[in-house]
């Protein structure tokens, strides 16, 4: 089965993992997205942040959560006491996906099936191996899903600190699961579900 494994360097140095990802072919979705988005902060951060897929900003700007949501994101780490340029942030996919809608055509964020996530998973993994943090933040079901497995459930298990499985070898040991914060600038009482993700966010342990 066709996956980014034959792409993934056999290295822990972030710099030559995200030089490579820039020519990954593991599945279908490099062909209609502008560039790879790798994940972005320091080598060895204590906290590393899942999101999804890059959105349309991430994809124009090559860098992971510096559209809208990356900013409820830092407004919503700072709360808890956690500046945004001491963690590492990616997404469970690193091409955007989407659909060209409108009049004007405007790029509509489509959600990754499982098998691009699955197809995509081998860059998660060298990421962690290679950042080693203490802690993995996964933001909404499919970062939750592409970590956890597929019968994880937000619902159920957001604001829980876990150990995180086996295959990662301690790295990292433990895993916070939250809703994802586009969830929060969609949701009907906006206020509320941003206090409930910083809430969640208060779960992720103190150095
Ligand atoms: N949403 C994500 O999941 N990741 C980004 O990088 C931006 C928006
Ligand atoms: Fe490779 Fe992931 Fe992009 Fe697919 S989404 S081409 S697996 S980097």
């Amino acid at each position: 089965k066709r996956d980014a494994s034959p792409f993934v360097p056999d290295s822990t140095e972030l710099a030559r993992l995200r030089e490579a990802s820039r020519s990954c072919r593991g599945c279908d979705l490099y062909r209609d997205a502008t560039q790879t988005v790798f994940g972005a902060g320091p080598d060895h951060a204590r906290v590393l942040v899942v999101g999804e897929q890059p959105g349309d900003r991430e994809d124009l700007e090559g860098e992971p959560f510096v559209g809208p949501a990356g900013r409820l994101l830092g407004r919503a780490l700072l709360e808890v006491g956690i500046d945004r340029d001491e963690i590492y942030v990616t997404n469970a996919v690193k091409h955007f996906k989407f659909d060209r809608e409108g009049r004007g055509k405007q790029r509509i964020h489509k959600k990754p099936s499982r098998t691009e996530v699955v197809a995509c998973r081998p860059w998660l993994l060298a990421e962690m191996a290679a950042v080693r943090p203490e802690v993995a933040v996964l933001l909404g079901a499919t970062a939750a899903q592409a970590v956890m497995g597929p019968s994880f459930k937000v619902t159920r298990q957001r604001g829980v600190l876990l150990d995180a499985p086996e295959e990662f070898h301690g790295c990292p040991e433990l895993v916070l699961a939250t809703v994802h914060p586009s969830s929060v600038l969609r949701a009907p009482d906006r206020h509320t579900a941003y206090a409930a993700l910083v809430a969640d966010l208060k779960a992720i342990p103190h150095s």
